[in-house]
């Protein structure tokens, strides 16, 4: 497995790749890898002739009171991780390689940016929007992998991809979760033990919800309080939003149907978590 440091390393490589007949499968993550973050390199492995990885903690999607900078940072655990799962390429460049001081032009995902977790984290999907340009600009890939997991930005960077012309696939993997539910997440690691039982809520607020559906609830206020009644059972956790959307627009809707997102965040002592489920 390589590690390419730089920009022009990544392009270099992709363009070999690709001169040798190979389709390019792209993967990026912030690092402190787990089974999630495999599950996209194992479904990028299983359709690619060549995968590369991309670890990068982001700043630009950070706010200024967010965690950047206690951000777990698992590196070489990480390695270990891609190369078990055949992955071909890490890519792992510094700040300053990716972003210039003097840098003036970033990528506005537009309405979207402001849905969801783009609500409470402003500037956040600006930043993610544009890391995955560069990202897309630099490895050239036929597709790129990103989980369900985080959904707004699935919404946010499919959009983008139409918008700008990309011409990519862009694969959207289910969510992976521990055996009680919990949604795997980087940011479960700063859980303590008690938090840890807490966090369950998410999980069990969707999967209610998921059930109601099934059983043919279809009205939004209806799913929204029955998630609430279920976030009541863990009065420590702060619930950020619950909402009933549409998984293109993320513009919310009255009446659930079949791909609708259900989607919640919510804060378990200082850490904020997220989970969803598609309708249907
Ligand atoms: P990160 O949080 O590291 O996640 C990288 C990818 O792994 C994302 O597409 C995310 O949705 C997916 N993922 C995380 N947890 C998952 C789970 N439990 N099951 C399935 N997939 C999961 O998302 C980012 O990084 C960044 O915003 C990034 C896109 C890399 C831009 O900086």
């Amino acid at each position: 497995m390589q590690i390419l440091r730089t920009v022009q390393e990544l392009r270099t490589w992709s363009r070999a790749q690709r001169a040798a007949g190979k389709t390019i499968g792209l993967v990026p993550t912030m690092g402190a890898l787990h089974a999630g973050h495999a599950s996209l390199m194992r479904a990028a492995v299983a359709s690619c002739n060549r995968v590369v990885v991309s670890i990068f903690v982001n700043p630009t999607q950070f706010g200024p009171n967010e965690d950047y900078a206690r951000y777990p940072r698992t590196f070489e655990a990480d390695c270990k991780l891609a190369e078990e799962a055949e992955v071909d390429a890490v890519f792992a460049p510094s700040v300053e390689e990716l972003y210039a001081p003097w840098a003036e032009t970033f990528v506005d995902a537009g309405s979207l940016s402001g849905k969801l977790d783009g609500a409470s984290r402003p500037g956040h999907f600006r930043g993610v929007a544009t890391i995955v340009t560069k990202l897309f600009i630099a490895a050239e890939p036929d597709r790129a992998f990103f989980g369900q997991k985080d959904a707004a930005q699935v919404a946010v960077l499919r959009r983008m991809t139409r918008d700008l012309g990309f011409g990519l696939e862009l694969v959207a993997c289910p969510i992976v979760r521990e055996a009680d539910g919990l949604a795997l997440s980087s940011r479960n690691a700063y859980l303590s033990a008690e938090e840890r039982r807490q966090a369950l809520v998410l999980s069990r607020a969707v999967s209610f919800v998921a059930s109601l559906f099934a059983q043919g609830e279809r009205s939004s206020t209806a799913l929204i309080e029955a998630a609430r009644g279920i976030f009541a059972t863990e009065p420590a956790v702060r619930v950020d939003y619950i909402e009933l959307s549409d998984w293109d627009t993320l513009k919310p809707q009255e009446t659930a149907a079949p791909g609708s997102l259900f989607a919640v965040a919510a804060w378990v002592g200082a850490t904020r978590l997220i989970d969803n489920t598609i309708l249907g």
